[in-house]
């Protein structure tokens, strides 16, 4: 079995002014300080502190993340960003096809698929997100749902590329709720089954599936020791650095 080395990712959504580069500042000192972290730790902050927190967190191994891109690289694409700016203002990941996007931006499968690609032509690495609304759980269709996502917008060329995917439940993101260990365990064990169908032994165990959705320092531990849990996608508490150290501290 390959060993995956684990992840944790802060995504800052829509979160943070120049003063949230202050909590940055915190969780470098936490990191260089205490005990060296045992996870790769990516921060995802809003564009406009992009390069800020790829240019302060180098020197304490934090990388910088994007949360969406573009499928192009310019053009006329208002208020859009590409994945070359991305990879250009200092990122090496990008969150794509988060639930709030596929619900407020309308993006399907092929859309995520075709910006993974344009990521993945842009030397990012691409964080590919799934999950199922409380509704499709409720009628006991989540795995099902969460393959057709995965099916539909991980790219072929995955198989040459790092990717990783985050399975998020769109009823624990934010809301303090989260599935059972034995749930999650499950899902990730479907979504491993998945990828190891699609790209061989090798690859297929050798990507990264991150478990998102209130995730926190109090479950933090529990959820990071689930089999095929290789790490978190982190909303809320990674927008303050205690919070989000602890987490780190918990793989
Ligand atoms: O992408 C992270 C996410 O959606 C989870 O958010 O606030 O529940 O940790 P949160």
């Amino acid at each position: 079995m390959t060993t995956i080395s684990p992840l944790i990712a802060g995504n800052w959504k829509m979160n943070g002014l120049s003063q949230s580069l202050e909590e940055l500042t915190e969780l470098a000192q936490l990191l260089t300080t205490g005990e060296a972290p045992r996870a790769v730790v990516v921060v995802c902050p809003p564009a406009t502190l992009l390069s800020a927190v790829a240019a302060q967190g180098a020197s304490s191994g934090i990388m910088a993340g994007g949360q969406d891109c573009h499928t192009e690289a310019s053009g006329a694409h208002t208020g859009d960003i590409s994945a070359y700016m991305l990879a250009d203002a200092g990122a090496q990941f990008v969150i794509l096809g988060h639930s709030e996007r596929r619900a407020s931006h309308r993006e399907t499968d092929d859309l995520v698929r075709a910006k993974a690609e344009a990521a993945m032509g842009a030397g990012l690495k691409p964080i590919i997100c799934v999950g199922e609304t409380e509704e499709e759980r409720d009628a006991g269709r989540a795995e099902a749902v969460v393959a057709g996502q995965l099916a539909g917008s991980i790219p072929d060329a995955a198989s040459q590329h790092e990717v990783i995917v985050a399975y998020e439940p769109v009823w624990a993101i934010g809301t303090g709720r989260t599935p059972s260990n034995d749930d999650i365990a499950k899902m990730h064990a479907s979504i491993r089954q998945a990828l190891v169908e699609r790209f061989g032994e090798e690859k297929g165990n050798s990507i990264r599936i991150l478990y998102g959705g209130s995730m926190k320092p109090l479950n933090a531990r529990e959820i990071l020791a689930i089999d095929n849990v290789n790490g978190g996608l982190v909303g809320g508490a990674s927008l303050l650095a205690k919070d989000f150290y602890t987490i780190i501290s918990a793989v």
